[in-house]
C-alpha cells in the first residue's frame, strides 16, 4: 500500500503569483519529505470557511498571505509568542481540531541578515522604516537579537509611537519621524510598502553609517529605489528574497521538524526572477 503524501497549501487572494509552492517543492525534494503543496484562492469573505474545508480534507498546514494574515491570527486557537507579538499569522498547523498559528516572517528576516548576509544584529543600531503589518511582524525577533537600540520611523508617527510602546518591555526601542533622523545606523530595514510603487521613504543619507546594511523587504529582478539610494550613500544593499526563502524554511521546520538547506533554493529562485 502506498502512503498518501501529507498536504500543505498557501492561501491568499490573489494567489497565482505565489512562489511558495515552488520553494516548498524544492525543500521537500531536498529533504526527501513525501508531501504536496498547492495554491488555494480563498474568496475575500471566505477565509475561515476555506480553512475549515481544508482541515476536513486532511490538510496538515497552510501558509497564509495577503489579505488574510489578521484573520488567520483571529482563527488560530493557539498562538506562538512571535505570532501574538506580530498580531498576524503566516503559518498554520492543523493538529486534529487544534489550529496553531505562527509567524515566521521575523525569524526569516533575522536568519537572512545574520546567517546569510553575515551581519550580526547584536549590539548594533537598527532603524526600521514603516509601522504597518510588515514592520510589526519583525520587531520581536529583532529585539530578541539584543541590538543596542531599535528605532521605528514612520510617515504617520503615531503608529510608530504605538508600536514602540507595545514592544518596550522586550528591548531598547523608540519611535521617530523620518525627517529628524540625522544619525548613522548599522542596519536600516525598509518595511514600508513604498518600494511597491517605486517610492522612497524620505530619509536622510546620514542614516547610512559607514558599511551599513540597507535591507529592503521587497524583492525583484532589479534593485529597489531604496536599495539604489542606500548604495549611493555608501551602504551595502540586500533585497527581501532571502527573507522569503527563510520564512518558508521556518514554516517547513514547524510542520516537518527538518531544516532545509536554503542556499541552493535561494540561488535557484534568484536565477528565475
Ligand atoms: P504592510 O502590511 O505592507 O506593512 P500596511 O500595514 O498598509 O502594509 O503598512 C504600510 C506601511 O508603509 C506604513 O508604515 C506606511 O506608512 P503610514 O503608516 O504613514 O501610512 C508605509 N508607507 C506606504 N507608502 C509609503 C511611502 N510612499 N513613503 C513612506 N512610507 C510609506
Amino acid at each position: 500500500m502506498t502512503a498518501v503524501p501529507d498536504r500543505y497549501v498557501v492561501i491568499g487572494n490573489p494567489i497565482a503569483h505565489s512562489k511558495s509552492p515552488d520553494i516548498h517543492a524544492r525543500f521537500a525534494a531536498q529533504t526527501a519529505q513525501d508531501l504536496t503543496y498547492e495554491r488555494v484562492l480563498a474568496p475575500l469573505d471566505g477565509f475561515a470557511t476555506t480553512v475549515t474545508g481544508l482541515i476536513d480534507q486532511g490538510v496538515k498546514g497552510a501558509n497564509v498571505t495577503v489579505p488574510f494574515k489578521l484573520e488567520a491570527h483571529a482563527l488560530a486557537g493557539v498562538l506562538t509568542e512571535r505570532a501574538q507579538a506580530a498580531g498576524a499569522v503566516n503559518t498554520l498547523k492543523f493538529e486534529g481540531a487544534r489550529i496553531v498559528g505562527d509567524n515566521t516572517d521575523g525569524a526569516g528576516l533575522v536568519a537572512d541578515i545574520v546567517r546569510n548576509a553575515g551581519v550580526p544584529l547584536r549590539a548594533t543600531k537598527v532603524l526600521l522604516l514603516g509601522a504597518g503589518g510588515a514592520a510589526r511582524g519583525v520587531i520581536l525577533p529583532i529585539l530578541h537579537q539584543r541590538p543596542a537600540g531599535l528605532v521605528i520611523a514612520n510617515r504617520t508617527v503615531a503608529k510608530a509611537v504605538e508600536l514602540a510602546a507595545r514592544f518596550a518591555v522586550h528591548g531598547n526601542i523608540e519611535a521617530s519621524d523620518f525627517e529628524s533622523l540625522q544619525r548613522p545606523f548599522d542596519i536600516i530595514i525598509n518595511a514600508t510598502s513604498a518600494s511597491l510603487v517605486a517610492d522612497l521613504p524620505p530619509i536622510a543619507p546620514a542614516v547610512f553609517g559607514a558599511g551599513a546594511l540597507a535591507y529592503d523587504m521587497m524583492y525583484g529582478k532589479e534593485p529597489t529605489v531604496f536599495m539604489r539610494f542606500a548604495v549611493q550613500h555608501g551602504a551595502h544593499a540586500r533585497d527581501g528574497l532571502g527573507m522569503l526563502v527563510e520564512q518558508a524554511a521556518e514554516s517547513f521546520f514547524l510542520w516537518r521538524g527538518i531544516r532545509p538547506d536554503t542556499a541552493a533554493v535561494f540561488s535557484e529562485l534568484r536565477a528565475g526572477l
